[in-house]
């Protein structure tokens, strides 16, 4: 079974899908963190993220362990560097290409074989596993985002002002919503949550009452 969680940046998609999957003792899947990795191993090469053929050239040698919740990249343990503004920038630029993409979604399909997971990204439901059980698409004002995402970055040590970091959001939405392969978009079967005015443990208790209604309902889930 698998659950898709897609929005936009900054929406509570990562602490959403950790806790959902935790409670419903699903894995776990950042799909968001496979795209910053690329990136990063781009920008660590002194590349920029922006030179399709670079980036492309890079994709055979580059690789990728998703162990949730760390991602390793030649086994080294890159999750901490993937969490800073350049690396979102980056991720955001190196999203549009399609080799990137298909290269990323044949991962995301592997890791996804077997298992009972909650995938979250921008086309998780839309492109990646269209056949999902259940979706959800995640959004809140994209300010709320931006002092979320301010606040997380400051608790983590990387002092940044509010309007680059509201600026840098919107730049970012904007690219991953027009991009020609798989844009964000809202599947027209995901049920959509806006969390302007939940917490954390609110959506997660929202998806999970949900997700237990609907996984009563699925009869491959009844069966052992
Ligand atoms: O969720 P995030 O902020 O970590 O994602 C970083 C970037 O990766 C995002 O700006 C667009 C891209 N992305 C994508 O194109 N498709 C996904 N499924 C996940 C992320």
């Amino acid at each position: 079974m698998v659950i898709t969680i897609d929005g936009p940046a900054a929406s509570g998609k990562g602490t959403a899908a950790r806790g959902l999957a935790a409670r419903l003792g699903f894995d776990y899947l950042d799909t968001g963190a496979m795209y910053r990795a690329v990136a990063y191993a781009v920008q660590q090469r002194g590349l920029p993220c922006t030179d399709a053929a670079a980036v492309e050239a890079l994709l055979p040698q580059l690789h990728l362990e998703v162990v949730p919740p760390r991602l390793l990249i030649d086994g080294r343990d890159v999750t901490e560097q993937l969490r800073t503004p350049q690396v979102a920038q980056g991720s955001s630029q190196v999203a549009v290409l399609p080799a990137v993409r298909a290269f990323l979604v044949d991962l995301q399909r592997r890791f996804a074989q077997g298992r009972h997971l909650v995938t979250e990204g921008r086309d998780q439901g839309s492109v990646v596993f269209p056949h999902a059980e259940l979706k959800f698409f995640l959004t809140a004002d994209p300010r709320i985002r931006a002092r979320r995402r301010w606040l997380e970055l400051h608790q983590r040590g990387l002092p940044i002002d509010y309007d680059t970091v509201l600026a840098e959001l919107n730049e970012r939405d904007q690219r991953d919503c027009t991009r020609q392969d798989s844009p964000l978009r809202q599947p027209a079967d995901a049920i959509v949550i806006d969390s302007t005015d939940l917490t954390a443990e609110q959506v997660v208790d929202l998806m999970e009452t949900i997700a237990r209604q609907r996984l009563a309902l699925a009869p491959a889930f009844r069966s052992p």
